[in-house]
């Protein structure tokens, strides 16, 4: 029988099933330190997609006061192409929405695709570029989402 698929907010014991699937996905990382301290803010939303009892996917946001922003979303590598990714930023279009953020945004490397065409399908539209945004010079696009919030304060 197929191991049911389970969303559930991130925890700390996800720390290095999440690191291990970011490290694969090229996305940048961060200390162990740091990422307990984020998990640990009010302003963090995290979400995992678990399966099996492994996690198979992940998506995080930090709420800035005037908008929510997407600090990492991936799906591991052999569960790709069979729609967690579009469920996992709707989960966090979701987080956003019921934290009372206006907009969400993300910034994306020009290169990845399959990135702005997940998150350009759901409705985020590219409103700019960050010129070497990235360690190797590469540059980012800036996707964003309007959301019915006000922000959510200082
Ligand atoms: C981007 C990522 C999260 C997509 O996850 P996924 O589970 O494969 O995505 P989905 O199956 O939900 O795909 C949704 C839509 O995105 C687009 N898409 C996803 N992967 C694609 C690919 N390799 N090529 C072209 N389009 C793609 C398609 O429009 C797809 O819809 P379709 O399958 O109906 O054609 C995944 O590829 C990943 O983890 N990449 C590495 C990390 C990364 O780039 N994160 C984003 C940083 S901004």
């Amino acid at each position: 029988m197929t191991e049911p698929f389970v969303l559930r907010p991130m925890e700390e014991a996800d720390i290095l099933e999440v690191a291990a699937i970011e490290d694969v996905s090229a996305l940048p990382q961060r200390s162990l330190e740091a990422r307990k301290k984020d998990l640990s803010s009010e302003r963090n939303r995290g979400v995992v997609l678990e399966s099996g009892g492994l996690v198979v996917g992940l998506g995080s946001l930090w709420l800035a006061p005037d908008e929510a922003h997407v600090t990492s979303l991936a799906v591991s590598k052999e569960m790709r192409r069979r729609g967690h990714g579009r469920r996992l930023v709707w989960a966090l279009v979701a987080l956003a929405e019921f934290s009372g953020s206006a907009a969400i945004t993300l910034e994306c490397r020009a290169s990845n695709g399959p990135a702005q065409k997940l998150y350009r399908g759901l409705g985020f539209e590219g409103v700019g570029e960050r010129r070497h945004y990235y360690i190797d010079g590469e540059d980012a696009t800036i996707l964003t989402r309007k959301l019915g919030g006000a922000g959510v304060g200082g």
